[in-house]
């Protein structure tokens, strides 16, 4: 199965990860957080980007005009530093250092000033000790889908840049032994989840986001700190709608999606955003697949007590 992937991988914490974090892994951990950091978290393919944007905006009081910048500047996205393989680091090389800088210093720019906004898929058990051992006040976000839904999101991912050519099947297969990149999906899941009630972990879902989208930001805001009237929330909740954020050129300009998709899959077809919807997996797997998920859910949460993703 593994066969159909191209980058080798290593263990970190029994976590599925490219190589090259073994060049970061103790920075990244060591690393400096402030208390005003925003930190968003995820398993990749879970709705980060729509979750980043909301949070975003939420922090800088739904000022509409602030989000008129690309999200990959606003952010910083640590794991870019692992992903991108060394050949082409030449391509976001000023990316690459400003998280040298991050973990060499703790600060960014002179022109970062406010919180930092920092986004990265690496398990709880890698975050920086600091953010984990409650000594800041710094908020962390985290998302969560379906993984049918995540797992089906990320083989389109997966083919759009070139890493896999095999069949949603055998993906599937791959995603519940744990074997894709960030896996196991619920050693990652679980290990955030069991903190969801710490006061500085907002556990979110992305089915929350689908079904009522206000309710998921007024949450936000009381997490942040901050106050949205309905007039400020109305407004928001059009510049986070799928076909809006499909359309915003600064957040569906992926440079990193674009960069391997020119180089690994040139002649390719796919997007970034695809459908945005909730429970594809009715129609893409078939009945033995709905069933191997059903079994695994089971048997990764059983001990818990609890019968489906639903539960969490
Ligand atoms: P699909 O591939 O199922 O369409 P991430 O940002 O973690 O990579 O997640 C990408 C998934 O989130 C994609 O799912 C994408 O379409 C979906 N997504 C992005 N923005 C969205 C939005 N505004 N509403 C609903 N889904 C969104």
């Amino acid at each position: 199965l593994r066969d159909n992937f191209k980058r080798p991988c290593a263990r970190f914490n029994g976590y599925v990860m490219f190589e090259e974090l073994k060049t970061y892994v103790d920075s990244l951990v060591k690393m400096n957080v402030r208390d005003d950091d925003i930190w968003v978290c995820s398993y990749p393919k879970t709705g980060t980007t729509w979750t980043q944007e909301m949070v975003y905006l939420v922090a800088n009081d739904a000022d509409l005009t602030k989000a008129q910048k690309p999200l990959n500047d606003r952010y910083v996205f640590l794991d870019k530093c692992f992903l991108i393989p060394q050949k082409m680091a030449s391509h976001i090389e000023s990316d690459i250092n400003r998280i040298k800088k991050l973990f060499s210093s703790g600060e960014l720019t002179e022109a970062d000033q406010g919180p930092r906004f920092i986004h990265t898929h690496v398990p709880y058990e890698l975050l920086p000790q600091k953010l984990r051992d409650g000594s800041t006040k710094a908020k962390i976000i985290y998302v969560v889908r379906n993984p049918r839904d995540t797992s089906i999101s990320a083989f389109h991912h997966q083919l759009m840049v070139g890493r896999y050519n095999g069949s949603l099947k055998n993906y599937g297969e791959l995603f519940m032994k744990g074997l894709v990149n960030y896996g196991p999906f619920w050693k990652h899941t679980l290990a955030y989840w069991n903190k969801r009630n710490d006061k500085n972990l907002l556990f979110l879902k992305y089915e929350d986001m689908k079904k009522d989208l206000p309710s998921v930001i007024r949450k936000t805001a009381t997490f942040l700190k901050k106050t949205l009237t309905d007039e400020q929330i109305g407004p928001l909740c059009e510049h986070l709608s799928f076909e809006s954020m499909k359309n915003n050129p600064y957040i569906n300009e992926k440079p990193l999606i674009k960069i391997l998709k020119s180089k690994f899959n040139p002649e390719g077809s796919g997007e970034f955003f695809r459908k945005g919807k909730s429970d594809q997996w009715k129609n893409d797997f078939d009945a033995e697949l709905i069933d191997r998920f059903d079994q695994w859910e089971h048997e990764n949460l059983k001990h818990l007590n609890l019968t489906s993703y639903k539960d969490l």
